[in-house]
Formats: structure tokens, C-alpha cells, sequence
């Protein structure tokens, strides 16, 4: 992990020729990237919680992105949460701290914006040291056929899953496969 706490910011339109770059770069294929994009022109782009790490140089090394995800409650109506997905770092720049940068500062502005809960799809070895816990514990499940453990959830403000039993709603952004 490194010393120097990293740089991270809201992206810009600057920013996405290298976002998608390093998107790609991160996960072996273009799927991620694509993704990134569609959230981008969706309504569950919260431009705010787009976010880039930089390096000492003012290179993208890092990036992530919270979006809206409701929670369509089993006694009626919905409750707000954001998704955390994609993230990624520069392959030659993994295992250095900038995941743990990028995860922390989210969660950190998400709730300066007033956010009360953040849910991931991800490596349950992972997000745990952030205070992600399994989706079950909050009662709240995926649409998805994923293993259990990779679906889980943080509150932001204490108890704001509380009674927040339900499925959460993935945007449309999530389901198309189609390369922009
Ligand atoms: C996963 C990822 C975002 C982590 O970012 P990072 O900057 O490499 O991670 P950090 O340096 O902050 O943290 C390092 C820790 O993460 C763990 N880690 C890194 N990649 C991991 C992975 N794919 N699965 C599980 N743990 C992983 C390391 O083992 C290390 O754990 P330790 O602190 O116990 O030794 C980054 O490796 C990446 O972009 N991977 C490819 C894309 C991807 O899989 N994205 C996540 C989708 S859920």
C-alpha cells in the first residue's frame, strides 16, 4: 500500500478517452468500458461519484463509479441505495493502494451527498475491509444468479437499510451487451 494518500476527483469529459483505456487494461476486454459509458448517458450517472485517481503526474490511474440503484422493497415502494461498479486500476498499478483510495473516497463523498447505503457485485475478499457485509444481512437481494457472498452492502448512515428488505433494481445500462 502506498504512503501518499492519492489524488481523486470527479472525472471529466477530458478524462474519458484514458478512462476507457484504462477500463479495458483492467479487466483484459472492452465489456467494462462499455459499460462505463452506458452509465454515462443514463439516469443513474451521478457525475459527482464518477471518480478518478491521478497519479504524481495527472495520469488516470484508477476509476470507479457509484450510480443509483433503487431497492424495490417487499412491502411496497422503493428505497434509494447506489451501485458500486465498475472499478478498476492500471494493471501496473494494482495491489498499491489506489482500489482502496478510490473505494474509501466514495464512500466518504457518496455520504457528504447524503447517500444512505452503497451495494456491490464484487470479490467478497474484497470489499469487506470497507464494511461491505453480504446483502442478507440487510435482507436485500440481487436479481442476478451470482454466488451469495459476492453480493453485498454498506451502510453509509447507520440503519438505513433498516426494514430495507427487497431486490435491488440494476439500470437498463447493466443488462445491454452491446460495444458503443
Ligand atoms: C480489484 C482492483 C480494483 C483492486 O484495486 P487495487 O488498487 O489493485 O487494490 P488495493 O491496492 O487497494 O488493495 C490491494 C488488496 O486488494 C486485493 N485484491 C486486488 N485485486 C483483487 C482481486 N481481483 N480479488 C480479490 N482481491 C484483490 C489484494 O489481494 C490486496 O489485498 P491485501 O491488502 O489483503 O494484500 C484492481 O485490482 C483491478 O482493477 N482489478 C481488475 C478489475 C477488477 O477486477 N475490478 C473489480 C471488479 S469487482
Amino acid at each position: 500500500m502506498t504512503d501518499t494518500p492519492l489524488p481523486v476527483r470527479p472525472e471529466t469529459a477530458a478524462d474519458f478517452p484514458a478512462v476507457r483505456e484504462l477500463v479495458t487494461a483492467a479487466f483484459g476486454r472492452a465489456d467494462e468500458a462499455c459499460l462505463v459509458e452506458r452509465l454515462r448517458a443514463c439516469e443513474a450517472y451521478i457525475p459527482q461519484l464518477a471518480l478518478v485517481a491521478t497519479s504524481a503526474d495527472g495520469k488516470v490511474v484508477g476509476h470507479l463509479m457509484l450510480t443509483r440503484l433503487p431497492i424495490h422493497l417487499d412491502r411496497g415502494g422503493s428505497a434509494p441505495a447506489l451501485a458500486l461498479a465498475p472499478v478498476a486500476v492500471r494493471p501496473d498499478r494494482q495491489r498499491a493502494g489506489v482500489g482502496s483510495a478510490l473505494v474509501s473516497q466514495a464512500l466518504e463523498r457518496a455520504a457528504g451527498l447524503g447517500f444512505g447505503a452503497v451495494i456491490v457485485l464484487g470479490h467478497p475478499s474484497y470489499y469487506p475491509r470497507f464494511g461491505f457485509l453480504p446483502g442478507g444481512a440487510f435482507g436485500v437481494r440481487c436479481p442476478f444468479d451470482v454466488p451469495g457472498e459476492a453480493f453485498m452492502a454498506r451502510e453509509l448512515v447507520p440503519g438505513a437499510l433498516r426494514e430495507c428488505e427487497g431486490m435491488v433494481v440494476y439500470a437498463r445500462a447493466f443488462m445491454e451487451e452491446d460495444a458503443l
